[in-house]
């Protein structure tokens, strides 16, 4: 069966969030030291402490947003220890990732020059498991009071005399758990509390998030949304592909075509999952001014054999790329309420974009989707409608296609399309409908694309073979006099069509 998409290019339906392109980066492994910061007196090449490799290919990749310190390390995270004269920060220890020495070289003003350098948004996550109102109002007010302030003092004697603009605000991550494993109702509560002091100074206008719920706790999303709603302008979702059990999650490359589907098939139910918190929220807030921030999301398997446990260090195959292409799909499908999502990692913990070892580096699979999907940013979306073939394996059925189609600033159409199936082509048709000139504006449009696809499902990079993966032209693109357009993409592979 071939797989039929019908696209309304004059039925927009609304834009997708540059947002939904954010990342993640917080103080676990080699993420933050050796995967950003390796300090200014490195060999290894660095902008004031943060290696250029790694720059340079974060800055491809146009992230809007990017958010830190943690994840479990936000909760425990005390930012005064992280400014002033590096040699005499404290040193504290890391207990959720490793138990290793944290020297907090890479704090408040190392984070936000890491933003300016890669020209995004900070999303800075404060402390509430075991932080005070008071250290979490001194942190806005130290990052973003324009004037006269014992913080606003403190900034300008460590060299930062203008305040820094940082919109996006967390209080608290993952407080159902890591975080302090409280109820919903009493972390509403302190929600309130503590929300009331994240002020704004001047014009810097910050947009609270709350901590959201794991996965299928509706009854988080519910009571949060009851409770404290109306002091919110984010609410999160964690939600990590784990193909197995916690215990025993499988490998990142060592795995069989039913591991394949599995994890392709549990990345899928994001859309479910998106679905079900967005009505509970569409509920208590149907103008939709509570943007749904998925800020933690991705792959999740056993660690690489002989490295630290805690540091989640895993490789990434082009089973974490269609996974990534999927998962993309999905936000954009609910853009009217996902306005930012951040994958987990950036560097060298879970399904990241960049790894690294020692002086080396390598991109991912996961790393080139994004860099193929950064033409959605800001996009307008169009109405999609979509038949896809079906992908079986031992009697379970997925859908073997996913596709999501946008309109950027200059008119041209960009549609992304995934073949989720590990050893069948999938062939697309693809009717391009309600163009001003009709048919023969379809038929006329200049037409190119880009494929990404490996040498096997297993197919990913590294330092040593960094090009393994990586995105080729898409040449198996056909039209008909009608305008209507085919593409047959290989088993396992994720394409970028461009029209106009
Ligand atoms: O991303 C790794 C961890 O996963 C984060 O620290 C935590 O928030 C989540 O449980």
């Amino acid at each position: 069966m071939t797989n039929r998409v019908v696209i309304h290019t004059d039925r927009s339906t609304g834009s997708i969030n540059r947002n939904i392109y954010g990342h993640f980066a917080e103080h676990l492994g080699r993420c933050i030291y050796e995967g950003i910061w390796v300090g200014e007196d490195s060999d290894i090449p660095n902008t004031q402490g943060i290696r250029n490799d790694v720059l340079e290919a974060l800055r491809g990749l146009q992230i809007p947003v990017l958010r830190w310190p943690g994840g479990c390390f936000a909760d425990e995270y005390h930012w005064k220890d992280g400014i002033g004269p590096r040699a005499t920060r404290k040193r504290m220890i890391n207990t959720h990732w490793g138990g290793v020495v944290e020297n907090n070289h890479f704090g408040t003003h190392e984070f936000l020059m890491l933003c300016e350098l890669l020209g995004c948004e900070p999303y800075i996550n404060g402390n509430v498991g075991s932080g005070t109102v008071q250290e979490m109002q001194e942190w806005v007010e130290y990052m973003t009071f324009d004037g006269e302030s014992p913080m606003a003092s403190e900034r300008a004697a460590n060299g930062r005399e203008e305040p820094w603009k940082v919109s996006y605000f967390g209080v608290g991550n993952e407080n159902w758990g890591c975080g302090g494993n409280m109820r919903p109702e009493y972390y509403a509560d302190l929600y309130r509390q503590f929300q009331t002091y994240v002020r704004n100074y001047g014009d810097n206008k910050i947009f609270r998030i709350a901590c959201g719920a794991n996965d299928f706790n509706y009854d988080w999303t519910e009571v949060l949304m009851r409770e404290a709603g109306r002091y919110m302008d984010g609410l999160t979702l964690h939600y990590y592909t784990v193909p197995h059990t916690w215990a025993e999650k499988g490998s990142a490359t060592d795995f069989e075509t039913s591991d394949w589907f599995l994890t392709l098939r549990k990345a899928l139910m994001m859309d479910d999952l998106v679905a079900k918190h967005k009505t509970i929220m569409d509920k208590y807030d149907p103008q939709k001014r509570i943007s749904l921030i998925v800020d933690e999301w991705g792959t999740w398997y056993d660690v690489e054999p002989g490295t630290n446990p805690g540091f989640l260090y895993q490789q990434n195959t082009m089973r974490d790329a269609l996974v990534a292409a999927a998962t993309l799909h999905i936000f954009q499908k609910h853009h009217d309420r996902v306005r930012m999502a951040n994958i987990a990692q950036t560097v060298n913990v879970l399904q990241a974009v960049v790894l690294t070892e020692g002086a080396s580096m390598t991109v991912t699979p996961t790393y080139h989707v994004f860099e193929m999907f950064k033409v959605h940013q800001d996009a307008e979306a169009l109405d999609v409608d979509h038949r896809s073939a079906t992908y079986t394996l031992d009697g379970e059925s997925i859908p073997q296609t996913s596709v999501s189609a946008t309109r950027d600033e200059a008119g041209r159409i960009h549609v992304s399309l995934c073949n989720l199936s590990h050893d069948e082509e999938a062939v697309v048709t693809i009717e391009l409908r309600g163009l001003a000139d009709g048919a023969d504006g379809a038929a006329q449009l200049p037409l190119s694309g880009r494929l990404l696809q490996g040498a096997a499902i297993h197919a990913h990079n590294t330092v040593e073979q960094p090009q393994q993966v990586q995105p080729t032209e898409l040449t198996s693109i056909s039209r008909s006099a009608d305008g209507r357009i085919q593409v047959t993409l290989p088993p396992a592979s994720v394409a970028v069509l461009q029209a106009g």
